[in-house]
């Protein structure tokens, strides 16, 4: 398992795939195991590598897990086939905005996919969370560019940056989810229902 993960680490960093940074997925692991989570929604694949990390935490743990490009969506399947962990990760090839989850509900819901539909991916899934649920957002500070807006020269990235932005807006504002931010790898978020009465052990 060890050498796959390995390897899935060179081919990202050989075909530029993001992948989660290992601050972060620690961050994840360290949470699904003091808070008993079973059963995990993930939307954005790439090629598997943050699923079948989460898998390791626990072995209770059932992961769903969401990817739109075929290449991804492919190469996952391989990686959490050669894990075997195919029985605990299912990998669904579709948009996520276009999928139908009706009946299902997750502990951990990890949005990890295309940064300028944050605020769409957060509307339609926090339908799919339990009571005490939680919904945890990567890449809040987007290589650090959300701090340093002036550096930046590309019209494309600065679109991703103020939509970033909109979405770290919209969490703050929100009237129903309360949300912690962490400094830890490329900034993450952390959100839980107001009216959660379980404490989370998240620190
Ligand atoms: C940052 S990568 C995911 C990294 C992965 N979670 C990890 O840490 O190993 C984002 C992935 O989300 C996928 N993606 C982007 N928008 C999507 C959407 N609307 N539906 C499904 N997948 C999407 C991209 O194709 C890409 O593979």
């Amino acid at each position: 398992m060890d050498e796959i993960i390995k390897e899935m680490e060179r081919y990202a960093e050989a075909n530029n795939v993001p992948i989660i940074e290992s601050d972060s997925i620690d961050f994840i692991k360290k949470y699904i195991k003091l808070n008993d989570v079973k059963k995990i929604l993930e939307i954005g694949t790439a090629i598997g590598y943050s699923a079948i990390q989460m898998a390791t935490a626990s072995d209770d743990v059932e992961i769903t897990t969401i990817e739109r490009d075929e290449k991804n969506y492919r190469e996952a399947v391989k990686n959490v086939n050669a894990c075997g962990l195919d029985r605990r990760i299912e990998i669904v090839f579709n948009d996520a905005l276009d999928v139908n989850l009706a009946g299902f509900k997750y502990d951990l819901i990890f949005i990890d996919a295309a940064k300028g539909q944050y605020i769409k991916f957060f509307e339609k899934f926090e339908n799919y969370l339990t009571p005490s649920g939680i919904i945890i957002t990567d890449n809040l500070k987007f290589h650090g560019l959300v701090e340093n807006k002036d550096s930046i020269e590309s019209k494309n990235v600065l679109g991703i940056v103020n939509k970033i932005e909109k979405y770290i807006e919209f969490l703050n504002e929100n009237e129903e989810f309360t949300t912690k931010f962490y400094d830890i790898g490329d900034g993450i978020s952390v959100s839980f229902r107001k009216n959660d009465a379980n404490v989370k052990n998240i620190d």
